[in-house]
């Protein structure tokens, strides 16, 4: 087989292991990225686009933030709103710090080319990727790539290869604690370019059920409306879309929205999940392979960006002979960090959301905890602080 040899193999190509392989490059480590597939699938996904400020700055540290800062719009903050009140949470005012909103597709892109300039290997088109020897001094990670069975030689392995990956289902089962709470709803995505409803984001708790005003930029938006899990995209004309998404958001938004041709529309799940522990002997799990968070808290990229900050440090210490109390620590250092964007993800969603056969007692929690956050300003606080991102 053709040996490679690396510091550190990192199984997946995606903004976790494109944001922790250059972050490793600038501190001198090696690294070898093995992506499944081809780079412009990797390009070609819809995902959100809110940064909290810890992921700007680090985004900085890796050098990728030209064409953030030239193109990403900072927030103030974000309006939450139901039939009747629309309660601005404003984070600038409430912590000092602000959002970026920026495409999580425009920082994978702005990631490769980084990437490409370090000189980094990225191998596309990898499969049958199998991780060998984790209890060694040295590691092995088996994949075949054009048609011929490799091996690459390396120190550590990090699993930054999604939910679907192979790199959580390596830890043994017996060894995993897995925890997961399936929402019994979807969230239905269009792009569309026109010109945003509002300056901000609205989030909307409507007597229609959840709808999400989002955007890229002034001429391209990101809006979401709560469906049935049973729902399919083709049921859903782009007029259907308009005329139920019109409905949810406040009406003096609605009077102001403009509509026109989706260019891209899809349903995602709704999930939370953790799995435990992140490492298993020279294998650490970042990013999706080990956490789903709901959309609502729009805290999916930020915590793999999360994950990233712990272990680059930790990994540049253990392979640069400086100890390995890091690595040590990762596991329990980001859980406890990943643990609290879960239950912020989860209040959101359970506050936001209607859920099927729920009584009216449910409907009156919400609207009594939105009537809480439009009246105390602690209240909106701590929503800010969760929002912007808990400190690393
Ligand atoms: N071998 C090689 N690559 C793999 C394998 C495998 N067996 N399995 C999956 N991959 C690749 C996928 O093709 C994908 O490009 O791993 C990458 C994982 O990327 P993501 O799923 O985007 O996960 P991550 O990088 O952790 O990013 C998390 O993505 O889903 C959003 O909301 C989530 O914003 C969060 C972010
Ligand atoms: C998005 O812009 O796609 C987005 C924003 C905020 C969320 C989820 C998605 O909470």
């Amino acid at each position: 087989m053709t040996t490679l040899t690396t510091q550190v193999a990192i199984i997946g190509g995606g903004p976790s292991g494109l944001l922790l392989s250059q972050l490793l490059n600038k501190s001198g480590v090696e690294t070898v990225i093995l992506e499944r597939s081809t780079r412009d699938h990797v390009l070609s996904r819809i995902r959100a686009g809110i940064l909290e400020w810890g992921t700007v700055e680090l985004l900085r540290a890796a050098g990728v933030d030209a064409r953030m800062d030239r193109e990403g719009i900072p927030h103030d903050g974000c309006y939450l709103t139901d039939d009747e009140l629309m309660v601005h949470i404003d984070f600038k005012e409430l912590t000092g710090k602000q959002v970026m909103v920026y495409g999580q597709t425009e920082v994978t892109a702005d990631l490769y080319n980084a990437q490409d300039a370090m000189g980094t290997t990225v191998l596309h088109g990898v499969s049958d990727v199998s991780i060998h020897d984790l209890d060694q001094s040295k590691s092995r990670v088996e994949f075949t790539h054009e048609g011929e069975r490799k091996v690459l030689e390396c120190l550590y392995v990090a699993g930054c290869d999604g939910f679907h990956g192979v790199s959580r289902k390596t830890i043994p089962e017996e060894t995993r604690r897995e925890f997961e709470r399936v929402y019994p709803f979807g969230w239905l995505g269009i792009l569309s370019e026109t010109p945003p409803v509002n300056d901000e984001l609205i989030y909307s708790n409507s007597k229609h059920g959840f709808a999400l005003a989002s955007m890229r930029n002034e001429n391209l938006v990101r809006y979401y409306v709560q469906v049935p899990l049973s729902d399919k995209v083709e049921d859903w004309s782009d007029q259907r879309f308009w005329d139920e998404f019109s409905r949810r958001i406040p009406s003096e938004a609605a009077n102001r929205l403009i509509t026109g041709p989706s260019i891209e529309k899809s349903i995602a799940p709704l999930r939370s999940f953790v799995s435990e522990p992140l490492r298993w002997g020279n294998l650490f799990l970042v990013g999706d392979s080990a956490h789903i968070v709901p959309p609502t808290g729009a805290k999916g990229l930020n915590l793999a960006a999360s994950d990233v900050f712990y272990l680059h440090s930790a990994l540049t210490e253990a392979v640069t002979g400086k100890g390995t109390g890091g690595i040590d620590d990762y596991s329990s250092k980001a859980l406890a960090r990943i643990w609290k964007a879960m239950r912020f993800s989860w209040q959101m969603t359970t506050m936001l959301h209607r859920f099927d056969g729920e009584d009216a007692f449910a409907e009156q929690m919400r609207k009594a905890t939105l009537d809480h956050l439009a009246h105390s300003e602690t209240a909106r606080r701590d929503l800010a602080e969760n929002y912007i991102g808990l400190p690393f």
